[in-house]
């Protein structure tokens, strides 16, 4: 990954996308996306270099039938980096991400994204019922292995794995994630019913 932010002198460590310096670059185009130095394309990019040190088995993946299981993989100030299993019908309900910017690389199964939005893109392979239960306003993607989708400040979205696959992804939040509101859609409207704090360490929604 190229340059996120400064961050104070530090011993020297092993290269790689989480412990490499950052240094903040001389490109107002960093800041465009939302209150951090680091964009979009930053954190797809860095969970896709992430996710290619999962799938190389330099970071261990557990799975809890139970819950969805979840390993924060690097903290600093600026930035959150998480490990995430997700097996059958494991899944996280509609939420937004606060005031962060994040993204997401699937490292192995599938993930199923329900997004509100304005456009129709969706993936074309949803069955129409499926499209009419969810009602206008939320469309569906599937995230095959190596896909990285990224969310900008205002992004809605459930995320789910309806294979039976184990799934496995990265995620990137910046600034850390702090707050989450969670959401219903009633008769195509968006309606958000209830915000939570989210303390640092604790999983993503
Ligand atoms: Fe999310």
């Amino acid at each position: 990954m190229t340059a996120l932010v400064d961050t104070p002198t530090r011993p020297a460590a092993p290269a790689g996308p989480l412990t490499r310096p950052r240094t903040r670059q001389a490109d107002r185009r960093r800041w465009q996306d939302g209150p951090t130095p680091a964009s979009l394309a930053d954190l797809a990019a860095l969970t896709r270099e992430v996710a290619a040190e999962v799938d190389a088995g330099r970071h261990g993946v557990e799975v809890d039938p139970v819950r969805r299981w979840s390993r924060r993989l690097h903290a600093d100030d600026h930035l959150d980096v998480w490990l995430i299993s997700w097996t059958t019908d494991q899944g996280a309900e509609l939420h937004d991400h606060g005031g962060s910017l994040g993204a997401l690389t699937v490292v192995r199964g599938a993930l199923t994204e329900w997004r509100w939005s304005a456009g129709s893109d969706d993936d074309g392979t949803c069955p129409a019922e499926e499209l009419h239960a969810r009602g206008p306003g939320l469309r569906r993607r599937v995230l095959d292995p190596g896909r990285s989708v990224a969310f900008g400040l205002g992004h809605v979205h459930d995320v789910t794995n309806r294979a039976l696959e184990t799934a496995v992804s990265v995620h990137a939040y910046s600034p850390p994630l702090s707050a989450m509101s969670y959401y219903g859609v009633e008769a195509g409207v968006l309606r958000r019913t209830r915000s939570e704090l989210v303390a640092p360490g604790q999983s993503p929604g």
